[in-house]
């Protein structure tokens, strides 16, 4: 499984990848045929909102799991890691524009206030502002380009994971399990970057010798 995705063929490869890409679209595209149809439960426009949001996590969480994942089970998904970033911004995005569009009306007074009022859609927005800038500079050229830079600007993604959280448990009037789930999710996936180095000198200095040749 550890090698899993060097394994494949290049072409099989940028395939998988987009088959990420689509199989990653089809809860929002399920979601909105549900709503259009009339099969979503209660507040149709709540519910197609809701499932962005949720699924806007899910995508941070799969992003900031691919490090540890590496660490502590050889299982390397890097290639992978771009497509589902994106793919975490691209649900953000919808969960935005379905608040300005079906929940607001596009009322940009009733927005502004909401964004400036309500801290738990501040924080929201705090966190989508984060990731804007990493979705343009995700592409091949602005990691070349930036060098070194690019690593410390993408830490950001820690801080919008943050901020999805923090916006998640402050939506609700009670935080419940599902809301502590997906918070101790996200704090373990941001503990394990301090503690990351530790790790891996542990696990060097646990690797036998290499016989030699
Ligand atoms: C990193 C960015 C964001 C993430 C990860 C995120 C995620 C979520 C999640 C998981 C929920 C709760 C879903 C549920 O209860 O099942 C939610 C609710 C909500 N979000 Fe976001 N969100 C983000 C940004 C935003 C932004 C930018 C806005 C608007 C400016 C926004 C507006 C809302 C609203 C209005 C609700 C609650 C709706 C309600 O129950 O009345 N979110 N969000």
């Amino acid at each position: 499984m550890a090698g899993f995705p060097a394994a494949l063929s290049p072409r099989l490869r940028k395939a998988s990848i987009w088959m990420l890409y689509l199989l990653g679209l089809l809860p929002a595209a399920w979601g909105f045929w549900l709503g259009a149809t009339g099969r979503l439960p209660g507040n149709p426009v709540k519910e197609f909102e809701h499932l962005l949001g949720l699924w806007a996590l899910r995508f941070l969480i799969a992003t900031l799991a691919v490090t540890p994942l590496r660490d502590l089970s050889g299982i390397n998904l890097l290639r992978y890691r771009r497509a589902l970033g994106l793919l975490a911004f691209w649900y953000v995005l919808m969960h935005f524009t379905t608040y300005m569009v079906l929940d607001q009306f596009l009322n940009v007074a009733a927005i502004v206030e909401d964004i400036t009022r309500r801290p738990f859609i501040t924080i929201g927005m705090a966190g989508l502002l984060m990731l804007v800038p990493l979705a343009l500079t995700s592409n091949n050229w602005s990691i070349r380009k930036l060098g070194s830079r690019w690593g410390k600007l993408h830490r950001l993604v820690y801080v919008a994971a943050a901020a999805g959280a923090l916006h998640y448990a402050m939506s609700v009037k009670i935080v419940g399990p599902q809301q502590w789930i997906y918070i101790a999710i996200i704090a373990l996936l941001l503990a394990w970057r301090p503690l990351r180095p530790y790790f891996n000198a542990r696990k060097r200095r646990r690797r036998p010798p290499e016989k030699p040749a």
